[in-house]
Formats: C-alpha cells, sequence, structure tokens
C-alpha cells in the first residue's frame, strides 16, 4: 500500500494546476478511504511545485491592482485569488505530510480535509478566469507567500500560530469587502464563490487553532504567551486592522490575542 507521506509528497510536487488539484483530491479521497499505509518514510520537499509559467516577483514589485470593474481589473483579482488558494492547497498538504507523524492520524484528517477545500476553491476561481477569458499563470503573482511555511518547518506550533491563524485569518477580515465589491459590480456567481469561501476558511482557521492549543499542552506558558512569541519571532508582517471579529470569534480566535500583535 502507498504511504500517506508519499502521496502527499507527490501531490505537493506536481506543479500543474489542474493536475495538482486532482492529486489534491486523490490524497484526501484515499486517505479516507483507508486506502494508504501510515508511514512517513519519505520527506517534504523544501519547496513545493507550482506552474512553470507561472511569473514569481517579490510583493514589493506586485503591480498595483486598480479597483475598478474594468475587465482587466477584474482579471487581477481573481488572478491574485487563485494564487492564494493555489498556495493554500499546498500549505495544507505540508501541514499534514510535515508534522503529521507526530500529531496523529486526526491531524493528518484535518489537514487533507483543507486541502481538498482549498483545492475546491482553487478550481472555482480558476473556472471563474477562465470565464473571464483568462486562466492562473497568465499573470505574475506574489512570490511571498511560501516564506512563513519554510521558516516554520522545524515546529509544528510555530507552523500553526502563522498560518492557520495569522495568514489564514487574515482573509476572514479581508474577504467580505471584497465579496461586497464583487457583488456591487454585479457579479453575483463570484460573490456566491467568496461566500462560500469565507465559510469554509472560518472553519480552517478553527481546526488550526484547536490543533495549536493541544501542541501548547507539552510546552511552557499560557496557550496565549505561547502564540504571541511565535507570531513575534516567525511573522514579520504587521497584523493590521480593521479586523472581522464576527468572524474571528466563530473560528475560535480571541480579540485578547490578536490585538495584543496588532
Ligand atoms: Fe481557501
Ligand atoms: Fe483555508
Amino acid at each position: 500500500m502507498e504511504s500517506v507521506a508519499a502521496a502527499i509528497r507527490s501531490a505537493l510536487l506536481t506543479g500543474e494546476p489542474r493536475a495538482k488539484v486532482m492529486a489534491t483530491r486523490r490524497v484526501a479521497r484515499d486517505w479516507r478511504l483507508g486506502r494508504l499505509a501510515w508511514r512517513f518514510g519519505v520527506p517534504m520537499p523544501d519547496r513545493p511545485a507550482w506552474p512553470v509559467s507561472l511569473e514569481l516577483l517579490s510583493p514589493n514589485r506586485m503591480p498595483k491592482r486598480g479597483r475598478g470593474g474594468s475587465p482587466k481589473n477584474r482579471i487581477a483579482l481573481w488572478h491574485s485569488l487563485a494564487h492564494i488558494e493555489f498556495v493554500a492547497i499546498d500549505l495544507a498538504l505540508d501541514m499534514a505530510g510535515r508534522f503529521g507523524a507526530h500529531r496523529g492520524q486526526a491531524f493528518v484528517s484535518d489537514f487533507l480535509s483543507i486541502a481538498a477545500d482549498e483545492a475546491m476553491h482553487f478550481a472555482l476561481i480558476e473556472r471563474r478566469l477562465a470565464a473571464l477569458g483568462s486562466h492562473y499563470g497568465a499573470l505574475p503573482a506574489h512570490d511571498g507567500l511560501w516564506e512563513a511555511a519554510h521558516r516554520t518547518r522545524d515546529d509544528v506550533a510555530a507552523r500553526l500560530a502563522v498560518v492557520p491563524m495569522v495568514l489564514e485569518a487574515r482573509g476572514l477580515d479581508v474577504t467580505p469587502a471584497t465579496l461586497e465589491r464583487v457583488r456591487a459590480a454585479g457579479d453575483e456567481s463570484g460573490a456566491r464563490i467568496l461566500e462560500r469561501i469565507l465559510d469554509d476558511e472560518i472553519r480552517h482557521v478553527a481546526i488550526g487553532a484547536g490543533h495549536f492549543r493541544e501542541t501548547c499542552s507539552t510546552r511552557d506558558g499560557s496557550p496565549r504567551e505561547i502564540w504571541l512569541d511565535l507570531v513575534r519571532i516567525h511573522f514579520r508582517g504587521a497584523l493590521k486592522p480593521p479586523f472581522n471579529d464576527s468572524a474571528r470569534h466563530a473560528a475560535g480566535l480571541s480579540r485578547s490575542w490578536y490585538a495584543a500583535v496588532a
């Protein structure tokens, strides 16, 4: 029987977007159906494969996106969302494959189900891009999104503190405004995609926060103190208000934690 780690590794190393979506769904399904063995003999790659045609730019070289509803601006918006979801697939796969051996089967189940959600989000957005006459890889993308994963590759608590609880939580703050703009521009089907993503992301943040609290049980200090320390060490940006307090609350994030970093 193929090992769960080998299946995850091969999805991470698949760069072509549709093939990554299919490989990710296959790993999640095979795991759910008990078709993958609990073995972790292979390492996760330092960096996952992304489309060869995708031009990566450092964040400060990314062209500024216009806010109006011109076709060019709409494509740029959906392209940037596609990139976030594409990287989110790899972040969830890497979480399961890198830390699953120590964290256990429920952890792997949770993050493979998140990876399958991210693959679905990416596929919905890619379809939106296609309807606008574009595709993922047609525009340059932000190169910074893997950095936080790389910096926290040796510590599951640091990874959970930064990836779901800072980066994914940031999505909860910014998505409602994007959704309103998309809806105001008359793009109702686009708005429904973003609503679905927002719902799923609340669940993802909640899962990450739950596993973070669990990892804290074997460390000194309160979960809040541990989180604040890890975020200060591993997260370079600032946590910027305004926060979506109600979505964050629904995800189990406490204002007394994130307001202390803002
Ligand atoms: Fe997502
Ligand atoms: Fe997510």
